[in-house]
């Protein structure tokens, strides 16, 4: 069974970074999600990633950096963009997916030619990767398609019997993962997946930005499969509680509720959380996974979640929610 250790505690980070050394695979905690991490270098180890989240080899797992060294070190950077990027949102949860030098195990990218790479702004993350002295491959630390793991508790559901160190750094604050941008050569951005930063901020940096809309797309972003995300209980997306009242009141199911801002009725409700009070997006994203997690394992049978505005982070999580919906 896995340890859950204080990542606060530079010993523990050692420790971790001691197993990453022998080819082990450890869980730690970033400002997006929790992630599965492995020495990026050496194969066998990101390939007990693949095993230990039963996720099949096509889907192409991010390289997490700690400093512009081991940016030129991955990838090749033949284009001004990157730095222009690189200084305004890293760290933070922003990847950039770039053509990959020769060292990055194809096993890594999923047979792509790129390679997708973020700076994390987590201090245990980035006290990890610069304890190990190298890259670290990590994908969300959740089993294939199931939700992904915002506390260190989510990790050990879902993981513990398969790891040894999960490095504990509270409540991520992100809370959704990073958002994924493809950058080519004389070519608008295009983005692959919206997640913690906004797309909206992203433009201002480098102009306009385009959305892929190949939602299971096999090339750009295997890991943008449709099902994706998903708690265990059927969850269906309405426009507000009223659709709730209307449409499914006959419904024999014991519902829970994730609502944006408030909840009008709570009674027809078995459980319910209000992801954000005071209408916050920042707050909603960051309570998002944790609180479908908890929906997830009360009492109700059926999930219903409020649509947000798709706009800054509500595009992350709105995202998200179709895909949890698709099942
Ligand atoms: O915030 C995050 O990005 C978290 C934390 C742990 O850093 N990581 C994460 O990894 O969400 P994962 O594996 O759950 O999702 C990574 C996504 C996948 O959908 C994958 O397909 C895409 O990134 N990806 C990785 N490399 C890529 C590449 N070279 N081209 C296109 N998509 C890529
Ligand atoms: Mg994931």
């Amino acid at each position: 069974m896995a340890k859950i250790i204080d990542g606060f505690v530079y010993r523990n980070i050692n420790k971790a970074a001691q197993l990453l050394r022998r080819g082990e695979v450890i869980a730690f905690p970033t400002e997006t999600v929790y992630g599965l991490g492995a020495d990026v270098y050496n194969k066998k180890a990101v390939a007990k990633i693949f095993e230990i989240k039963e996720r099949p080899f096509f889907d192409p797992v991010i390289v997490h950096i700690a400093n512009l060294k081991q940016l030129e070190e991955v990838a090749r950077i033949e284009d001004e963009r990157i730095y222009l990027l690189a200084k305004n949102f890293w760290p933070g949860p922003l990847t950039l997916v770039l053509p990959k030098q020769k060292k990055i195990p194809y096993l890594v990218t999923a047979g792509l030619d790129t390679v997708g790479i973020r700076m994390p702004s987590n201090v245990i993350a980035l006290s990890l990767i610069q304890s190990l002295g190298r890259p670290i491959a990590a994908p969300s630390a959740n089993l294939f398609t199931h939700l992904s793991p915002t506390t260190a508790d989510h990790v050990f559901k879902q993981l513990g019997s398969k790891i040894k160190i999960i490095l504990d750094g509270g409540k991520t604050i992100c809370g959704v993962e990073s958002t994924i941008l493809l950058i080519k050569k004389n070519a608008r951005p295009v983005c692959l997946r919206a997640g913690g930063l906004p797309i909206e901020e992203i433009e201002k940096i480098v102009g306009k930005v385009e959305v892929s809309k190949k939602q299971s797309s096999k090339v750009l972003a295997p890991g943008n499969l449709k099902f994706h995300y998903a708690p265990r209980k059927p969850l269906i997306i309405v426009k507000n509680e009223e659709e709730i009242a209307e449409h499914f009141k006959d419904f024999k199911k014991k519902k829970g509720f994730l609502a944006f801002q408030k909840i009008k009725n709570k009674k027809i409700f078995s459980d319910w959380r209000i992801l954000s009070p005071s209408g916050d997006l920042k707050e909603a994203a960051s309570n998002f996974f944790d609180f479908l997690h908890q929906l997830d394992e009360g009492p109700a049978e059926i999930i219903f979640a409020e649509k947000v505005k798709e706009v800054g982070l509500g595009r992350a999580i709105m995202e998200r929610l179709n895909k949890a919906a698709h099942q």
